[in-house]
């Protein structure tokens, strides 16, 4: 096991990853990210997320195709027409086998019984934030997506998932295949006003 890392260098080095080596991840570490992502604020404390953690090579599967069947039904054209060459390589490679091939995969849900559907999404995005930055802690690499949730009722079916959750995210979590340089991200003080909008920082 790897040592944690202090805090800004996990939030400064997370990076989305979308292709995997096949070592596998034991049920200590997904149980230490899963733990994270419940410690994460909801509304009225509600926690409303549910983790189906998928090691089955057929359910991986059958949820790559599905997620290459939402990026083909226009996904990639839209995502061809805004993305960077390179960025736009690398997403495709996760929507056509890269994410699936990641030996775990996390569909995250939210139940509709636990909280107000105008609050839930708002409810499980930290929780995964959190997941994503454990999971970098200890080295390793997860993704965001949501590009599944598009086909709803397939990914639904696939996991079992209950009238009452909601499908909001599939965060793959593998080590990582190779290093990813650093996130390029805008410099706080163009996005940053100071006491009113448009007061430079
Ligand atoms: C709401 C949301 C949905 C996303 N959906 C997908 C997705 O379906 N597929 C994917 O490969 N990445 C997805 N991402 C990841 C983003 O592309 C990624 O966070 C962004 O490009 C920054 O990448 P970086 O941290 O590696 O710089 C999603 C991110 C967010 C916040």
């Amino acid at each position: 096991m790897t040592e944690p890392r202090d805090f800004f260098d996990i939030v400064r080095s997370l990076r989305a990853h979308r292709v995997f080596s096949d070592r596998p991840v034991s049920d200590d570490i997904i149980e230490r990210v899963l733990e994270a992502a419940t410690y994460a604020p909801s509304a009225e404390n509600t926690q409303p997320w549910v983790f189906v953690v998928v090691r089955d090579p057929a359910v991986r599967s059958a949820l790559g195709e599905l997620t290459t069947r939402a990026w083909d039904s226009g996904a990639r054209e839209y995502a061809r027409s805004r993305l960077s060459p390179a960025m736009f390589a690398d997403v495709d490679r996760g929507a056509t086998g890269g994410v699936s091939g990641a030996p775990v995969l996390v569909v995250v849900g939210g139940d509709r019984t636990h909280c107000n559907d105008a609050v839930l999404d708002a409810s499980i995005y930290p929780a995964v934030q959190n997941l994503l930055l454990a999971a970098n802690a200890l080295r390793l690499g997860s993704a965001l997506t949501t590009l599944p949730t598009v086909l709803d009722g397939a990914l639904r079916e696939l996991v079992s998932l209950p009238d009452h959750v909601r499908a909001v995210a599939v965060v793959p979590l593998g080590w990582p295949a190779r290093p990813l340089g650093p996130p390029r991200r805008t410099p706080v003080r163009e996005k940053a006003h100071r006491e009113r909008y448009g007061n430079s920082w």
